[in-house]
């Protein structure tokens, strides 16, 4: 039981520890709805290059890669355990319910996981352990125009689409249930972290989505 805690506070910490990410790097990417003649591609390479020296959002960079790793292990272990529990005793309502909605979360955050390996591999990779990347007219590396050639191919744009319906579902539940995990939501203040979590799981995935529909129809040009 002490265990089962220990794993859920860990699932909720790295889960809501990923949500302020997630935050913080559409704020950054929504520079890539600027305009190219209002200096779009100096302004995000910039900023990239900044994302990438900064010593704070190095540790910031390096909890991130250590919340995706422990969110994942952790809340893979609760999933198969909460499996292995209902196919032998527990028969309550309760744990039903439990494993029901840990199932479809272990489905879309599979789905997440799949997401991430091949955005990090798209970019990320690209950008910090290859040399295919090219220099833009100021000397900086040219993340801007990796991730607009990435977004002339409709089929790069469906994956990050759908994959945002994923992001959707899993933290419409997620982003609540974290907080009720930390016991900081209680039953009075339950339904305003759900109205929160409603509202955040629609807004941040859509924006993100917007990002390769918007690049995909040119209009930044
Ligand atoms: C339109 C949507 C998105 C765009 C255009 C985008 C763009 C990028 C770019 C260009 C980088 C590489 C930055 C660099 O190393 O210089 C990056 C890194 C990353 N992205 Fe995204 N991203 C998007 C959505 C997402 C989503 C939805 C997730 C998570 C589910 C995500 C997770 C990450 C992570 C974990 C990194 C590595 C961050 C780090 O090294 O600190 N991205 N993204």
């Amino acid at each position: 039981m002490k265990l089962y805690i220990i794993n859920k506070y860990l699932a909720a910490l790295s889960g809501l520890f990923l949500i302020l990410f997630l935050t913080g790097h559409l704020a950054g990417n929504l520079q890539l709805l600027i305009p190219e003649d209002y200096g779009a591609q100096k302004q995000f390479n910039e900023y990239a290059e900044f994302m990438s020296t900064n010593p704070v959002v190095k540790v910031l960079s390096i909890l991130t890669y250590i919340s995706i790793v422990l969110h994942v292990g952790v809340t893979a272990y609760l999933t198969i355990d909460a499996r292995r529990k209902r196919e032998t005793r527990y028969k309550t309502v309760r744990s039903k319910t439990n494993s029901l909605s840990s199932r479809y979360m272990g489905i879309l955050g599979t789905v997440i996981l799949a997401f991430i390996i091949i955005h990090l591999s798209n970019f990320w990779y690209k950008a910090k352990f290859t040399d295919e990347i090219m220099k833009d007219p100021f000397g900086k590396k040219d993340i801007y125009s990796m991730v607009v050639d990435k977004f002339k191919n409709i089929e790069h744009v469906l994956v990050y689409v759908m994959a945002m319906g994923a992001i959707f579902l899993h933290t419409l539940h997620g982003f609540s249930s974290g907080f009720q995990s930390l016991g900081v939501s209680t039953s009075k203040t339950r339904k305003y972290f759900k109205i929160i979590g409603m509202i955040y799981s629609l807004v941040i995935p859509l924006l993100f989505a917007l990002i390769p529909i918007y690049l995909f129809f040119g209009l930044h040009k």
